[in-house]
């Protein structure tokens, strides 16, 4: 059962806008607020070209032109209490701030490896730019842990993208957000591409993985009975705006936009308990072999 959250906030957005400067501007996100919870996951759903993505990378500093933000502000709040101000970030401490205190696992994120490295070559590579003082004893340490985390086999590590299967590549992906203990991690699709049953794995892993290092997640996908089942509350964007936010469970029984109610309609599957089966169902055997 999820409730309204009581954590202190990791992440505020306010009245943030984002336009694309074409010949006929696109305002992707318009006058978004949203508060991330320290530990929690917030779903973010929205049918294509809603502007999920958009915001996703502002909150990042990762847009680009024509994309231009408009308005807003955008807070992380530091575990040592501290609050930095996203937007005012120069390039440097940008650099430093994002996989460390804020990661993202990119949308088609699973063909984002470099395909010319191996896995410990492009963990390390990580590890060596915002972790200079770790020795290579540490730094084996630390890929070999996060993939296990992740459920891959570390003797991985030697391995090129191509020798991966596409559900390994994604794990490998979150592995890397994983590397410097973010606050924040920003997933976006990360699993649409994936077969059900990989993506049920991984989604079990991603909850499970909150619950034991308690970062906060922003889970986006369109898959909105998806998000029932993992997230904490559920934020829904329709044309730039996040029209409504809830609890899952408040917005499951009572959803009060019209285009909430209209998108729990589409998908006739809803009903019975969700959320009991990926939140509840974690499996407890020990896993032999290596994920799909
Ligand atoms: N480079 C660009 N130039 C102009 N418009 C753009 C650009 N990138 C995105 N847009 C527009 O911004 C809006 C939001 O796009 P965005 O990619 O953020 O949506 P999304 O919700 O992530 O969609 P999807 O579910 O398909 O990933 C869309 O109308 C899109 O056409
Ligand atoms: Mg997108």
């Amino acid at each position: 059962m999820t409730t309204a959250p009581t954590a202190p906030p990791v992440l505020t957005v306010e009245d943030l806008t984002v336009v694309y400067e074409v010949d006929e501007p696109v305002t992707a996100v318009r006058n978004a607020d949203l508060t991330l919870h320290r530990g929690e996951i917030l779903g973010l759903a929205g049918e294509s070209g809603c502007g999920k993505t958009t915001l996703a990378y502002a909150v990042n500093r990762l847009h680009r032109p024509p994309a231009r933000i408009a308005s807003g502000r955008i807070t992380f709040h530091d575990r040592s209490g501290e609050d930095v101000d996203i937007l005012a970030l120069e390039d440097r401490e940008l650099r430093a701030f994002r996989w460390d205190k804020l990661s993202m696992v990119f949308q088609g994120a699973m063909n984002a490896l470099n395909p010319v490295g191996t896995v410990r070559a492009q963990l390390a590579d990580t590890l060596r730019a915002h972790r200079p003082q770790m020795g290579r004893k540490e730094i084996r340490d630390r890929s070999e842990d996060v993939l296990r985390r992740v459920g891959v086999d570390p003797r991985r590590l030697g391995s090129y993208p191509h020798e991966l299967s596409g559900g390994m590549r994604q794990r490998v992906m979150i592995a890397m957000a994983m590397l410097l203990e973010p606050q924040i991690m920003i997933m976006d699709e990360p699993t649409t591409a994936l077969d059900v049953v990989v993506q049920r794995d991984i989604l079990r892993e991603i909850v499970r993985l909150r619950d034991e290092l308690d970062f906060a997640v922003v889970f986006i996908t369109h898959d909105l009975p998806l998000l029932l089942e993992i997230s904490d509350r559920i934020a829904v964007m329709l044309d730039g705006e996040i029209v409504e936010l809830d609890t899952a469970a408040s917005l499951y029984r009572d959803a009060k936009h019209p285009y909430t109610q209209k998108l729990l309609g589409s998908f006739p599957s809803l009903s019975g308990d969700r959320g009991a089966f990926i939140r509840t169902g974690v499996d407890q055997t020990t896993q032999t072999g290596e994920p799909a």
